[in-house]
């Protein structure tokens, strides 16, 4: 006869805890809870309870912007978009704008992390395992600081390699809306790797390009436009909307003719000079084989070599997108 499953006592439930993460480096620095009133630095006890309708229900949003050299980079455009989401979402804001950047900033001055990510999400809260929770039940808020993902150096010198993904794009209101739901985000970046492609490309049913598993793509044709998709059925990226205005400042070096945000027929897009992923965690990212056939000459080109530098410096050198932590 097997053994009766464990019941846990409180003091093993938290070794076990520290067990899961034992030996691993999570690279999570420091996480806020509003559920748990504050924020907490040990790793394996950065937990939400199992009744969290994000958890068991995927009723929940959230958003990321970067830390780089000691500062957030445009933490109110991935705020208002986060807001938007909310909205979408019918998530009530645990806290007024105001309050949530200053919880993410106190939060990533706990972290001393000087490079990285911050992610941070809303949840309709706790109390039963139904679709909407209790009436009384309160949107919480959570923080996580952490190292941000990680992308081979192969994708920036070599390029990277795509598919179209066989999985239908979101329905425009779900692809607008970042919220946890990413299963067609993730089996296309699953499709992809078990195929033995870096990622895959959304189409619509109107034959248009759509975007990457996390992040939006761009084009330049070969009248040297640069060309992104129109942002109403796919996610409104804060770095490309970022990249197509620095982006004004190459027309008048020459180097581009026009930025233009369109619809962008697959056809049209096979054909381009250069293609490129866009976002905050993989900056700019070229693309040099789409389904076998390869984008251009199949060799990163200039105008993304170009997009990365204007992202890199205003990362690093923007006037109104910066705010300085204050680490203790
Ligand atoms: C589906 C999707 N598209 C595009 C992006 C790029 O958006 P951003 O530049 O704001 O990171 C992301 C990342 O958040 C994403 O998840």
């Amino acid at each position: 006869m097997s053994e009766l499953t464990k019941v846990l006592t409180e003091s093993e439930l938290l070794h076990n805890l520290g067990k899961l993460r034992e030996g691993k480096d999570s690279g999570y620095s420091a996480f806020y809870s509003s559920q748990l009133g504050g924020i907490i630095k040990e790793d394996s006890l950065m937990v939400i309870p199992f009744d969290d309708h994000m958890v068991h229900r995927g009723h929940g949003i959230f958003d990321t912007a970067a830390i780089a050299n000691g500062k957030v980079y445009d933490l109110d455009a991935h705020l208002d978009r986060f807001i938007i989401s909310a909205k979408n979402s019918k998530l009530l804001l645990p806290f007024p704008k105001e309050q949530m950047k200053k919880i993410i900033l106190d939060t990533t001055a706990i972290s001393n992390r000087r490079d990285g990510s911050i992610r941070y999400w809303i949840s309709s809260g706790t109390g039963n395992l139904g679709l909407i929770p209790p009436e009384d039940a309160k949107p919480a808020f959570f923080v996580m600081i952490f190292g941000g993902l990680d992308y081979p150096e192969r994708y920036y010198n070599e390029g990277m390699k795509v598919i179209t993904t066989s999985y239908p794009i979101k329905p425009a209101l779900y692809a607008v809306t970042k919220s946890t739901n990413y299963l067609p985000n993730t089996l296309m970046q699953l499709e992809a790797k078990e195929k033995g492609f870096d990622n895959g490309i959304f189409v619509d049913s109107y034959g248009n390009v759509g975007e990457g598993s996390n992040m939006n793509t761009a084009f330049v044709s070969q009248d040297d436009k640069l060309k992104h998709p129109k942002f109403d059925n796919i996610l409104s990226g804060c770095t490309a909307k970022r990249i197509l205005e620095l982006a004004e400042s190459l027309i008048g070096k020459g180097i581009i003719k026009d930025v233009n945000i369109c619809d962008i027929s697959v056809e049209e897009a096979r054909g381009s000079k250069e293609m490129m992923f866009i976002g905050s965690s993989i900056g700019v990212a070229p693309i040099v084989e789409w389904d076998n056939k390869k984008i251009g000459n199949g060799k990163p080109g200039p105008i993304v070599f170009e997009l990365k530098k204007l992202l890199s410096d205003d990362i690093i050198n923007s006037k109104d997108r910066l705010i300085e932590v204050q680490y203790t």
